[in-house]
């Protein structure tokens, strides 16, 4: 009830207003998100990349209904890029992209459009782009566009959300040598004919489709901050003998931070994904619902002042 409440708040624009314009809502953002400025997000990239792991950057900002901020998010992304290129961290961070950020809601060709640009931009500092998996509506067009993308762009990342019921299937399809798949158990609000919604069969769920992906040929993701899960992707590399660089493990900038450099430390690849800028909301309340702690961590922040 309370997930789905916060995920409600999440498209709320008074529910928005309220929360941004409370007096310590930036502090408490501040453990999810990077900072506000491209600047920020390079200064937090280096930090985690010297600490031996990777990098995920994410421009905060989805759901764009406007061409021309779909034109400017997407000059956002080449900028970073550069900038990430000429500090020589291609390699180590690579950049993720809501479709929504670049039109998608407009129009599917104008996303398909934008996120090759992305693409392009990434290939020339030679690193990657993973699509963000949004919405269910948008699940069908997000696959339709991440296929084209591999076209000239193999090394695009896709995103499945386990607790979609469709999910078994959309891993087994994109098992194939050199696909990159990042699981993740899904942060929307979907409803029960699309979508598990009791959080035990979406952990089986996840459990199915990790060992797809893990016995497949193409470069696992596995997105998610759950210790079970985590020491049995660890068991299924073993299992099917992949070496430490034929996966990776993935969490959230601020969470679980001490288990990143740990598994790190154990010689594992280790990718934090990092959110900057300044449309945080949507993106902040999706982490709140995700842990009644982080609620309770924000209410006592707005009154203990
Ligand atoms: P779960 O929520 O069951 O938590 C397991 C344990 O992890 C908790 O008991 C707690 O210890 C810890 N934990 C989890 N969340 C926490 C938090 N916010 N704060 C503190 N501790 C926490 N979703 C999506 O729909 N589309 C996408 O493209 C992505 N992309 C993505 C990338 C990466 C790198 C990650 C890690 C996650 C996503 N997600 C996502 C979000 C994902 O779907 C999911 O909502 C969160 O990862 C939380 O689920 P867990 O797997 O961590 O399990």
């Amino acid at each position: 009830m309370l997930r789905q409440a916060l995920l409600a708040a999440s498209r709320s624009e008074g529910v928005r207003r309220l929360v941004e314009r409370a007096p310590v809502t930036r502090d408490v953002v501040r453990r999810f998100v990077a900072g506000e400025t491209i600047g920020d997000a390079l200064r937090v990239t280096g930090e985690l990349t010297g600490e031996g792991l990777l990098v995920s950057l994410d421009v905060l900002g989805e759901d764009t209904r406007d061409k021309e901020q779909v034109e400017a998010n997407v000059r956002h992304y080449a900028e970073l890029l550069d900038r990430l290129g000429a500090m020589g961290l291609g390699p180590r961070a690579e950049v993720s992209v809501k479709l929504s950020a670049v039109g998608l809601t407009l129009d599917e060709d104008l996303a398909l459009d934008g996120a090759r640009r992305i693409c392009a931009a990434a290939r020339t500092v030679g690193t990657t782009v993973t699509v963000d998996m949004e919405e269910h509506a948008s699940v069908d067009a997000t696959l339709r566009i991440v296929h084209e993308l591999r076209r000239d762009f193999p090394d695009t990342g896709a995103v499945i959300q386990a607790y979609l019921r469709r999910a078994e299937e959309y891993c087994a399809e994109l098992a194939y040598e050199g696909s990159r798949v990042r699981l993740c158990k899904g942060a929307y609000a979907a409803p029960e004919p699309v979508a598990f919604t009791a959080k035990d069969e979406i952990d089986k769920s996840y459990v199915r489709c990790m060992k797809i992906l893990m016995a497949g040929r193409g470069h696992p993701m596995i997105a998610t901050h759950d210790p079970r899960l985590i020491d049995m992707a660890a068991a299924l590399a073993v299992l099917h003998d992949r070496d430490a660089g034929s996966f990776e493990y993935q969490m959230l900038y601020g969470v679980r931070p001490q288990e990143q450099r740990r598994l790190a430390r154990e010689g594992a690849q280790v990718r934090v994904y990092v959110a900057y800028g300044r449309e945080w909301y949507a993106y902040f309340m999706r982490r709140l619902a995700e842990r009644p702690a982080n609620l309770r961590f924000f209410v006592r922040s707005l009154t203990s002042r």
